[in-house]
C-alpha cells in the first residue's frame, strides 16, 4: 500500500498537472493528550451529534481510511463535499476534497507539549490549475477567510470534547486508544467501554440533604451528586418519580450532566442511550442503595451519603 503525505500529493499534482498551491496553517494548543486529538479527528459518530454545521449523508469507513459525503454550511448554503481521509503517518492525518475549480489537501498533525497538553496544527493547501491558478492569489484570501471561520466554529464544538478527556486524565483516567490508536471504523462502536478508570480511583465523600420541594420541585429539575466521573450521579425529576443517572459515559468519557429525554439519558457525543440506574417514587418513603450511594427518601427530603 502506498500512502502519500500532503507534501507528496502537492508535489505530484504540481509535476503531473501543473496545479499551483497556496497554503496556511491553523493551530490550537490545549489541555488534552495527543490521543484525544487523534481520536477526535477520526471519530465518525460525533459528526452527527456534535457538529451543527455538518450533515453526514453517507460514508465508507475502514479502520485505516474513510470516505464521507457531507453537506457543510458555507455562508448560509449547504454545500456537498466528498472527503477522503486517512492516517498518513504517526500522529498525522491527511484528507482532501475538491470544489468547483479548486482542490484542497489538508493535513492535521499533533505534537505533545507535555503529558496532558497538545498542539494541533492543520495545514490547508488550496490548489488550482490553468487560468484559475493565475487568479488563485485573488481567491485565496476569500477561501482562507471562509475556511478559518468554519474551522473556528468546528473547534468550539471539538475542543470541549478533548478538554473533557483532558480533565478526566487529570483525575487519573485513561482511554483504550492511548495504547493502540483507534481506527476510523472502531470509533463507531459506541457501546464499547473505552474509559479506563485509575486503579486507586478516589471517591469524593458525599453527605448531602436535598429538599425536594426546592431543588427537585418541578419536571426536569436536576441535582448533581459527587464528581462528574464514574462515581457521580445526577437526580432528575419526572412527574412523581426521581430518576438516577450516571454522570460519565463509559464509551469515551462524555459528561452526562444534562436533561433526560423520555426517561432516557442520551449521550451528547455519540447518542448512546442510558436507562436510569434506579427510579424512586416520591410517594414512597424508604432506604435504597444506588451506585456508590445510600439514599433515603423521607418527608420531602432526600438524604444522600457515600457508602462506607
Ligand atoms: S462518549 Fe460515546 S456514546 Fe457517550
Ligand atoms: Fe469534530
Amino acid at each position: 500500500m502506498q500512502i502519500k503525505t500532503q507534501k507528496e500529493l502537492v508535489e505530484i499534482l504540481f509535476k503531473a498537472e501543473q496545479v499551483r498551491f497556496m497554503d496556511f496553517v491553523l493551530s490550537h494548543e490545549g489541555d488534552y493528550a495527543i490521543s484525544d486529538a487523534d481520536w477526535n479527528y477520526k471519530d465518525i459518530p460525533h459528526l452527527k451529534y456534535v457538529h451543527q454545521l455538518l450533515d453526514v449523508d453517507s460514508s465508507f469507513i475502514h479502520n485505516d481510511y474513510m470516505s464521507v459525503i457531507l453537506f457543510q454550511k458555507v455562508f448560509g448554503f449547504k454545500v456537498p463535499l466528498v472527503f477522503f481521509n486517512y492516517q498518513s503517518g504517526k500522529d498525522r492525518q491527511t484528507y482532501y476534497t475538491s470544489l468547483l475549480f479548486f482542490v484542497m489537501i489538508v493535513e492535521t498533525s499533533y505534537e505533545s507539549i507535555h503529558k496532558n497538553r497538545t498542539k494541533v496544527n492543520t495545514k490547508y493547501c488550496i490548489g488550482a490549475k490553468g487560468v484559475v491558478a493565475f487568479f488563485l492569489p485573488l481567491f485565496f484570501s476569500f477561501i482562507k477567510h471562509a475556511i478559518t471561520k468554519n474551522h473556528k466554529h468546528l473547534m468550539t464544538e471539538d475542543i470541549p470534547m478533548r478538554e473533557r478527556r483532558g480533565l478526566l486524565r487529570a483525575w487519573g483516567y485513561r482511554f483504550k486508544g492511548d495504547d493502540k490508536p483507534y481506527g476510523f471504523a472502531e470509533t463507531c462502536h459506541i457501546y464499547e467501554p473505552n474509559v479506563i478508570p485509575p486503579e486507586d480511583c478516589k471517591k469524593e465523600p458525599v453527605e448531602k440533604t436535598v429538599f425536594i420541594d426546592q431543588e427537585l420541585s418541578h419536571e426536569g429539575s436536576l441535582v448533581l451528586i459527587g464528581r462528574s466521573d464514574m462515581h457521580g450521579m445526577s437526580i432528575q425529576r419526572q412527574g412523581q418519580d426521581l430518576l438516577f443517572f450516571p454522570r460519565l459515559c463509559p464509551h469515551e468519557g462524555a459528561c452526562l450532566d444534562q436533561k433526560q429525554t423520555g426517561g432516557m439519558m442520551i449521550c451528547p457525543w455519540h447518542g448512546r442511550k442510558f436507562k436510569p440506574l434506579a427510579t424512586l417514587s416520591l410517594n414512597k418513603e424508604g432506604f435504597h442503595q444506588i451506585g456508590d450511594y445510600e439514599i433515603s427518601v423521607r418527608q420531602n427530603t432526600l438524604h444522600i451519603a457515600s457508602k462506607a
